[in-house]
């Protein structure tokens, strides 16, 4: 492939992203309230190693220095989110300045430096104050995301053009509601699709108010990946279309389409409610963007499991990542494919991607460039494929406008704490020394090149 041929197009938005609970640190500094992760971290046994978020990368003292690290890697674009109960520290009503200032600071500072701020309102951490209303299974956490998400659109819309409501529904929920290894920790069939249902009428109450008081752009970010069958039989076909349904349709449906999959109703049987079809008014809400985080593929059988009735298949040819997720590049086109078939041709960012590695545990000084840094190869490897990936899909049709590597920085990976670093910039915890990776040098060149430099061989 000749060089030009892996060129993105022009205004195509590079940059990386991250979230308020995984980098800021300081949760509860000047009058925030608490959130249910600050609480969940605190629960003994639920995060691994007693990890917390108290200090995490620090951020929400470094932001200037994190800003001026963006610059210098010649970011475009930055992925952020809002602590909630920074800005409403009992979940509705009185608004904490000092939080909201600290935002604003950032986005001012994004904007000084020439990189564009792309706000997440919901990044997982929920005012404690509203869990103990009933958090998302109470029908009202519609109407108070749609308070909070007014008060920052009131305060940052002329500066923020880009906004998301939601990040992932799926894990909040999967996670949260279900399986119970993210915060709230719950484990209930019956609950969960409670929690799903209100997040996504809490999306489009929030779209709805911002189609009030902003004047950009505003969508959706969604986990989804490819749902491969293990075999032919029909019984792992059958599962595929289950996993499918469950995690790549159950929100897009409604928030595109206005209804949900009809195999919801079969996983979830007895515990699948009979929606108010008015309902389906509020979540579908005419969208700007959706915002499309992929990690990987997964290879499905039919199994015994609850409640989908599905297992996932290791492929003993596969590469994994240090979360064990199968590295799966060309799913990345597939599944840009099938959302254009499935949605139309709105516009698409790819709001996460990338991978965590098993890095060299501290930085070292290269004595030819005096350069601190840090190897990691797999990585560069993994973002050097997505990437084509994404240009695959771009040249079939696919509107994809921009690129946020996951993440910026090392971080709190939630109930893994600190064990695994997703980050092109690694962070020393204890000093809270950052270092470009080899692969955020890497980045720089393809941010700086628009893509060309992809098909430069790597320097290893
Ligand atoms: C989340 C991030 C998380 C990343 C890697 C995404 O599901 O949005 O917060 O750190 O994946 O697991």
């Amino acid at each position: 492939m000749s060089e030009s041929e892996r060129e993105f197009p022009p205004g195509f938005l590079w940059g990386a992203a991250t979230a308020a609970h995984q980098i800021e640190g300081s949760p509860l500094a000047d009058g925030a309230g608490p959130s249910i992760w600050t609480r969940f971290a605190h629960t003994p046994g639920m995060m691994h190693n007693g990890d917390t978020g108290d200090v995490a990368c620090d951020h929400y003292r470094r932001w200037k220095d994190d800003v001026a690290l963006m610059r210098e890697l010649g970011l475009q674009a930055y992925r952020f989110s809002v602590s909630w109960s920074r800005i409403l520290p009992a979940g509705t009503g009185a608004v904490n300045q000092k939080g909201l200032d600290f935002y604003s600071r950032l986005v001012d500072e994004l904007l000084a430096n020439d990189i564009e701020p792309l706000l997440t309102l919901y990044h997982w951490d929920l005012p404690a104050a509203l869990d103990d209303r009933g958090g998302w299974l109470n029908r009202d956490s519609a109407d108070w995301f749609a308070e909070y998400a007014s008060v920052l659109y009131r305060a940052l819309d002329g500066r923020v053009r880009k906004w998301v409501t939601l990040n992932e529904p799926w894990v909040i929920t999967d996670g949260g509601y279900l399986h119970g290894a993210l915060a709230p920790g719950h484990r209930s069939r019956y609950e969960a699709p409670i929690a799903s249902h209100n997040l996504m009428r809490a999306h489009g109450a929030a779209v709805k108010a911002y189609r009030e008081l902003g004047e950009h752009e505003i969508g959706l970010v969604v986990n989804i990946e490819p749902k491969h069958p293990a075999t032919d039989s029909a019984e792992d076909a059958a599962a595929v279309r289950r996993a499918h349904a469950y995690m790549n349709e159950q929100y897009l449906h409604p928030a595109l389409l206005g209804h949900y999959p009809a195999e919801l109703k079969e996983i979830f049987g007895d515990a699948w409610p009979d929606w108010p079809a008015e309902d389906f008014e509020l979540i579908k809400q005419k969208l700007d963007f959706v915002g499309i985080n992929y990690y990987t593929r997964c290879v499905s059988k039919a199994a015994e499991s609850y409640p989908l009735n599905t297992g996932v298949v290791r492929q003993p040819m596969g590469t994994y990542t240090e979360t064990g997720w199968e590295v799966f590049p060309q799913g990345l086109t597939e599944l840009l494919l099938w959302f254009k078939q499935t949605y139309g041709d709105l516009p698409v960012y790819i709001t996460e991607n990338g991978a965590a590695f098993f890095d060299p545990p501290t930085a070292d000084t290269d004595p030819a460039t005096g350069q601190r840094r840090v190897r990691d190869p797999l990585r560069t490897d993994y973002l050097r494929k997505h990437i084509g990936a994404i240009h695959d899909a771009i040249q079939a049709g696919v509107d994809v406008r921009g690129y946020m590597l996951w993440s910026l920085m090392d971080n709190l990976e939630w109930s893994l704490g600190y064990s695994k670093r997703f980050g092109m910039v690694h962070v020393n915890y204890t000093t809270q020394e950052r270092t470009p990776k080899d692969s955020a040098r890497w980045y720089s060149q393809v941010i700086a090149s628009n893509g060309r430099s992809l098909t430069d061989p790597l320097p290893y």
